[in-house]
């Protein structure tokens, strides 16, 4: 009897004391839940489009006057930008890490609010367009590009159902991905992973170009990626490129200078600042800090 009553106790602690251990668990759940919670639904840092923004862009003419801005609203990090992208053109941008390149994609593409000067597409400010038209015009491939869990072919629709399997192919055949998906063991069905690792940098690339494409976007935003590409991915997704741009008003951050020396305007900023602005003739002809950049890439190339 005394065996059997330790055993009984035992067998009515034991769950008891897990189900404390698991209690505090649940407490803190529940208070990184309400966390989370309340990020999300924080509008503060969100920048607010004009109540009535129905606006639809038509030609892709992009213009920044004077545009300064401030991650933390102290520490300035674009100062007085001004540039015209015409439409169909390319504009881009080169400078040092840290000047201030992607921080201009990020004011155009809305992703933080700007604290002055004006931001105009098509002539209007930027804030009589809806969140909704921006992303559908713009089409961005990032420094890195995400993918997410899913297949191939749902990378390149984003899980949009209105983008048939036609289209799907149609861009990754513009973009000169085709050949590398229908290398993979299950082609457009191919399994994605979580941030897609298992594929390359160029094929991530190549992927997000599809993605990029498929909408059709009025504008194309470009922030090169820095990693190392092999010369002939290199190659593949130069040609994609070009392609990309053809009709569509660029803005593309280069690394290798290499890439942007057709740009309708080469913008070199350094502190946020844009310091020198002109084709790549112009810019070779003043001897400055374009100059210097070029010279410098060219040496490193020689090593
Ligand atoms: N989310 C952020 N919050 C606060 N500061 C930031 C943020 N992103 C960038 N910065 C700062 O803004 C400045 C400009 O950064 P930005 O990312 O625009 O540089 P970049 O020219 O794109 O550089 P890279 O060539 O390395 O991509 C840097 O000093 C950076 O520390
Ligand atoms: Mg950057």
């Amino acid at each position: 009897m005394v065996y059997a009553f330790v055993t009984y106790l035992d067998n009515l602690y034991n769950p008891m004391t897990s189900m404390m251990d698991n209690l505090s668990d649940f407490q803190d759940g529940i208070v990184s839940g309400s966390r989370v919670m309340a990020l999300m639904a924080d509008e503060t840092a969100a920048p607010q489009q004009s109540p009535v923004a129905g606006r639809t862009v038509t030609a892709g003419k992009i213009e920044f006057q004077h545009v300064s801005f401030s991650y933390d609203g102290e520490t300035p990090i674009l100062k007085d930008v001004s540039f015209v992208a015409k439409p169909g053109q390319t504009v881009a941008l080169v400078g040092e890490t840290g000047s201030g390149k992607t921080s201009i994609i990020n004011v155009l593409m809305r992703f933080y609010e700007f604290q002055s000067g004006r931001v105009l597409i098509d002539d209007q400010d930027i804030r009589t367009y809806s969140m909704a038209e921006l992303r559908r015009k713009f089409g961005l491939v990032l420094q890195e590009p995400f993918l997410f869990y899913g297949t191939v072919a749902s990378n390149i629709r984003m899980f949009d159902q209105k983008i048939s399997d036609r289209q799907v192919r149609a861009a990754a055949k513009f973009v000169s991905a085709d050949k590398m998906i229908e290398a993979l063991p299950r082609g457009y069905d191919s399994r994605v992973v979580e941030r897609g690792s298992g594929y390359s940098s160029g094929q991530r690339q190549l992927i997000s170009f599809a993605r990029t494409v498929v909408t059709d976007p009025k504008v194309l935003i470009l922030d090169e990626a820095t990693a190392n590409i092999d010369t002939e991915t290199e190659q593949t997704i130069q040609t994609s490129l070009a392609k990309l741009q053809a009709g569509r008003t660029t803005i593309a951050v280069a690394h290798r200078l290499s890439t942007i020396q057709n740009a309708d305007l080469i913008l070199v900023l350094s502190r946020g600042q844009i310091i020198e602005r002109g084709t790549n003739d112009e810019l070779m002809a003043q001897r400055g800090t374009y100059y210097d950049m070029i010279q410098l890439q060219n040496s490193a190339h020689l090593d």
